[in-house]
Order: structure tokens, then sequence, then C-alpha cells
């Protein structure tokens, strides 16, 4: 089996994509898959195993010459259903969640809509743009993010009045609309949902990430994170989690794997966001909660090829 897997991409996640697309193209069992490697730069500019420059017919062909394409892109013009579209109109099988998901679940207010409509919680919050950003005013300890961004980039923690103006523009400058929203007190807990191959859909044991304040760029690529898995979490907790989890990933409709992250809260779960390409070197959460579930990262990548869809 031909497998395409595509990283990188035109935004600030590229080097964590090629990372991702790096681990699993060594992942792939050679035995039965044939790796062909395609990268996105950030220029746009698509790119063969040998990085010669092949354009964007050039990769649709590449992409015809395949049985699989597995697009590892994280952020804006990959995970937000761009790559997914791409497959679709080159009529080839992908893995992953296809355009509609990935489109809905990289717009963090979107997200909340749909999340709202099914009865999971998420942070209070409000919807900022270039033409409103002008008329906020502090009022108490907020969070300030891109709608749709990733890797926690952009994000800013605003605990003081002077802050408000410098973290809206912070994160203006990487989207066009904004979310401010209300600090959520409670663990940070990620939930991965696989669709199987028989159309089951499996949870395994959920991670903690233990870190001091947001979890942002410098802690997830710095090294200072912490993961607990499993997270430690009573039956009801673990439930809740699970079942939030499911019901997210079912009302977006997405395939694949997807990571689910939460905060825990003493009122339950409350939603941060949906990633429908989660980071996947071996080291990310993903692949560790699934081995945690006894599904190595080979085993885990095995399942997501056969599942591909068109
Ligand atoms: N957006 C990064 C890659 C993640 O969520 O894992
Ligand atoms: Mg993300």
């Amino acid at each position: 089996t031909r497998v395409a897997v595509i990283g990188g991409g035109q935004n600030c996640e590229h080097d964590v994509s090629l990372a991702s697309a790096a681990s699993v193209a060594g992942a792939l069992d050679p035995a039965a898959y044939d790796v062909v490697p395609i990268t996105i730069g950030r220029d746009g500019t698509w790119r063969d195993r040998g990085l010669r420059p092949i354009g964007l017919c050039g990769a649709a062909q590449v992409l015809r010459g395949c049985d699989v394409a597995f697009p590892v892109v994280h952020g804006p013009r990959g995970e937000d259903g761009a790559l997914a579209a791409l497959c679709e109109l080159a009529g080839i099988a992908y893995v992953g969640s296809g355009v509609r998901p990935g489109a809905i679940a990289m717009d963090k207010w979107t997200t909340k809509l749909v999340a709202a409509a099914v009865g999971i919680a998420t942070a209070p919050g409000r919807l900022v743009t270039a033409a409103t950003a002008g008329h906020e005013r502090w009022t108490h300890p907020v969070v300030v993010k891109p709608v749709a961004a990733g890797s926690s980039l952009g994000v800013s923690l605003v605990t003081e009045p002077g802050l408000l103006r410098p973290a809206l523009e912070e994160a203006l400058a990487l989207d066009d609309r904004v979310l401010v929203e209300d600090v959520v007190a409670g663990r940070e807990i990620d939930v991965a949902v696989l669709r199987r191959t028989d159309g089951s859909l499996f949870v395994p044991p959920a991670l903690e990430i233990v870190a001091d304040g947001v979890f942002d760029h410098e802690a997830k690529y710095g090294g200072h994170a912490d993961f607990r898995v499993p997270a430690r979490l009573e039956g009801v907790e673990a439930k809740a989690l699970k079942e939030a989890a499911l019901a997210v990933y079912d009302a977006l409709g997405c395939s694949g794997v997807a990571r689910v992250d939460f905060f825990l809260t003493e009122d339950g779960p409350v939603l941060n966001e949906v990633n429908t390409v989660p980071g996947m070197t071996e080291h990310s959460q993903v692949p560790r909660m699934f081995a945690a579930a006894g599904m190595s990262y080979p085993e885990l990548l095995d399942e997501l090829v056969r599942g591909a869809h068109r």
C-alpha cells in the first residue's frame, strides 16, 4: 500500500507538523507500507521526497499514484479541512476527518456553538474582531486567543488591565477573529477518540497535562510540560470526560483520531478545543494515550491507514 504522508504547511505549526509527519513516516510498517513523503513549505511550495518543488498539480499527480493520503498538517490550510478537500478532489482515500469537521473544529467559536448544542460546557466567552476590539474593556481575568490558530500560539492569559490591549493585538495578528474567554479553573485533561475500522468509537485512557499556568507554546515544545497518563480520575470524572469527548466527536462528524481537550472543573468537564490533526510524534499526547490502552504507535498508524475514507 502506497501512503502519501503530507507534512509541513503554511502556518506557525509548520515545524510541529514536520515532526509529526516524520514520526508517522518513520513508524509505518515498511513491510506493509510504501511511504511517499510530501512536504508543503511555509510559502506553500509542495515538494517531493527529494525536496524538489512539484507544484500543486504535481502533488495531485503524486497523490493519485498513491492508495492513501495521510495528511499530518496541523492548523490552517491543513487541519482546517483544506487538505481533506484536496484529497476529495483528487479522488484519493485519506486518513482523518473530512472537510466539514476539520473546518468546524479549527474554528473555536463555531466549536463552542456545536458543543453548546449537544450540552457540553465551554468557557463563557465572546467574539472580538478588529472592528470591535476597541470597545473591549477590562473587567476580570480572561484568556485571549485567535479563533483559528494552533499549538497555543497567540494565546495570552490576561491578569491585569494593561495587558488586555497587547493580548488582543497579538491574537488579531494571527487571525481576524479572536475569542475573549473567562479563565476556567480546572485540570487540563486530553481525551482521544478513534473511529475504528469496524465503525465503532474507541477512547483510550485520558491524559493530564501537568504544567504551571497556561499550557503555552513554550511549555508544549520547550519540554516543560509533564504528561500523566492515565490521568488520575474518579470513575464519574472519567465517564463524564469520555461521554463528552464522544458527543463532540460524533456531533462534528469526525473520522480517524481526534484529540478533545478539556478542563476538568468542580462542575465537570469544560471543552477547550478539538484537534482533528493532533500532534502525532511518538511522544505526543495521542500516541501516549493509545500506548496506555495497549495499542502501540505503529498499530495506531496502521488502524488509521486502514480506516482511510473517501
Ligand atoms: N495543534 C497541536 C499539534 C496539537 O494539538 O497537538
Ligand atoms: Mg490545537
